[in-house]
């Protein structure tokens, strides 16, 4: 039978990445090591990444018309991601991203714009036949919208067996109040480093026990921390921790908490255990800070 496929929900954009030596100071002229066009956010981002590693995907997200969504769609046909849930908005802007990426500080810099795109809502994910998929990811946005989608899949898994039922996992990246209820939902929950911080925690496996009381009975509570890993509390209580795999030059760290997720999530979906998804995660995302883009990571 036919592998199902891993459907991620959030936002695709443009990204525009510099890449340079060292951050430019304000007001200064200087030249960048190169420069290119590239589709980002966070979901559209792990769509890439799942199908690179062989497993069929699809991405459900919002579009505006324009010169940058044609160079996203096109660039989603070629990585060959499933493409029927996009919501079309003809009114809005497609959001875009300027990047500054510094090989060797390992930092990107990122500034968004995102003017009047409205995420999809629980109504366009009515649309979604949850019997095509194995996994729903959701890029924490739009947060009460997306628990709404998420009860829906509850529900759905509650009338079919075992076997049929949808996973779910949820990604809180960003620290803003609104998305911390999406701790409650989800079988997997993606905290980053950035929201771990935010809640007074000084490190990944002090988020991970922290954090376990938000999340379901049952779920299992992610972190990763850059160069110092990734640990993670599945439901029985188990801590488990995976070292970075930093390669040896670090070239482009933009999306790679992005990768990572993508990668944990496939182990998982394909019954893998907590510790081996943890560590294939840590590699993916370590060998795609050594690559510029993603292409090189598999
Ligand atoms: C990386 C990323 C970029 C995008 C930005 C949006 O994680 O998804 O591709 O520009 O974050 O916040």
């Amino acid at each position: 039978m036919e592998e199902k496929r891993i459907l991620c929900i959030g936002l695709v954009c443009l990204d525009i990445i510099s890449v340079v030596d060292v951050y430019p100071a304000e007001d200064t002229d200087t030249r960048c090591l190169s420069q290119r066009w590239q589709r980002g956010g966070n979901a559209s981002n792990s769509c890439t990444v799942l199908s690179l590693l062989g497993a069929p995907c699809a991405f459900m997200g919002s579009l505006a018309p324009g010169h940058a969504a044609d160079f996203v769609l096109a660039d989603l046909r070629c990585y060959a991601v499933e493409l029927t849930h996009l919501v079309l908005h003809p009114e809005s802007s497609f959001p875009t991203s300027i990047v500054i990426s510094s090989a060797t500080r390992g930092t990107r810099t990122i500034l968004h714009t995102n003017r009047n795109l409205p995420d999809v809502t629980a109504q366009d994910f009515e649309q979604v036949d949850l019997t095509q998929y194995k996994w729903i990811h959701w890029e924490g946005r739009n947060a009460a919208e997306q628990v709404k989608m998420i009860q829906r899949v509850e529900e759905y898994n509650r009338t079919c067996p075992a076997h049929q039922r949808v996973s779910t996992s949820v990604e809180v990246e960003k620290p803003r109040e609104e998305l911390y209820q999406l701790f409650g939902y989800g079988d997997v929950v993606f905290v980053s480093k950035d929201v771990a911080k935010d809640f007074g925690f000084h490190s990944a496996p002090e988020a991970v026990k922290g954090l376990h009381s938000r999340v379901r009975p049952g779920a299992t509570v992610i972190c990763a921390w850059a160069e110092a890993g990734a640990d993670a509390l599945g439901p029985d209580g188990e801590l488990v921790h995976s070292d970075a795999f930093s390669p040896e030059t670090i070239v482009d760290t933009l999306g790679a908490g992005d990768t990572f997720n993508a990668a944990v999530l496939l182990a998982l979906s394909r019954g893998q255990r907590l510790q081996e998804a943890l560590t294939f995660g840590c590699q993916v995302a370590g060998r795609k800070c050594g690559v510029h883009g993603y292409d090189g990571i598999v």
